[in-house]
């Protein structure tokens, strides 16, 4: 695992920008797996400033991570209306390559093998963005997720219900149900970029990079992901027992593994 500590907020979501930037670069039909949550805010409002200046959506595929059951498509907190705020709204994906777990399928286990089956049939994943929840869930991959799982639906702690609320107002308004990619479906991706900001998120942090791989905490799987970049800000690293050694790496890089 490639880890990136960046001085500050803007510094590590501007960072985690390049990496997406990049990737479009090299390969203009990119399929991007995309992410929800506070995280990521920040790196679409880059992204959308690069659109500007041309960098080019027109040909990359979207599927994002996750969505709440029982939300409909336009309710202000399904993850459909996120995408389409922060970032599908800005920039010319088109709407036909954009995918989400339907969170109101009739018949949840048959669209999950869907939704596996359409990242598989869209090539699968070059690139695919996440964040990490403070109990260490990728996607909504909650601890004692099997690391091998596939999309399916999960039933988020307490804690997250928790962390959560602040976008419903009060934690009864979050559902307790989400369609999730599986960590198996995760580590599937041929590049994995997870940007952890904030001290909130400095024990996951370093239980992901540092401890033992555990579905306790469902994001050390990453340890075993051929490409794989951490990005945190010093908030987040604080925990991180080799972290010197981290920025000598990252300062010490060959110029052409920066490009
Ligand atoms: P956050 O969520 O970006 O809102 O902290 C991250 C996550 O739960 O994956």
């Amino acid at each position: 695992m490639e880890i990136i500590i960046k001085a500050s907020l803007a510094e590590a979501q501007r960072e985690a920008a390049e990496i997406i930037a990049r990737q479009l670069r090299r390969k203009a039909a990119s399929v991007l797996g995309l992410a929800t949550g506070s995280t990521p805010i920040g790196v679409y409002a880059i992204l959308t400033e690069m659109h500007k200046e041309g960098l080019d959506f027109s040909k990359v595929k979207t599927f994002n991570l996750d969505e709440y059951v029982g939300l409909s498509d336009d309710h202000p907190q399904s993850y459909r209306q996120f995408m389409q705020q922060h970032l599908f709204s800005r920039v010319n994906v088109a709407p036909g390559h954009i995918h989400f777990p339907d969170g109101r399928a009739e018949d949840i286990p048959a669209h999950c093998l869907e939704y596996e089956a359409a990242i598989r049939s869209a090539g699968g994943i070059d690139l695919q963005l996440l964040g990490i929840g403070s109990d260490g869930h990728i996607g909504f991959n909650e601890p004692s997720s099997s690391l091998a799982s596939r999309t399916r639906i999960k039933t988020l702690t307490p804690r997250t219900v928790k962390d959560n609320a602040r976008f419903f107002g009060t934690a009864d308004k979050v559902p307790h149900h989400v369609i999730t990619m599986g960590v198996g479906t995760i580590m599937d991706a041929r590049a994995c970029l997870l940007l952890a900001t904030g001290e909130s998120k400095a024990e996951a942090v370093v239980g992901m990079a540092e401890g033992p791989i555990t579905a306790n905490l469902p994001a050390s799987v990453l340890q075993m992901h051929p490409d794989c970049k951490l990005v945190v800000d010093e908030a987040a690293a604080t925990r991180l027992r080799r972290a010197d050694y981290y920025r000598w790496v990252y300062e010490n890089k060959p110029d052409w593994q920066r490009r």
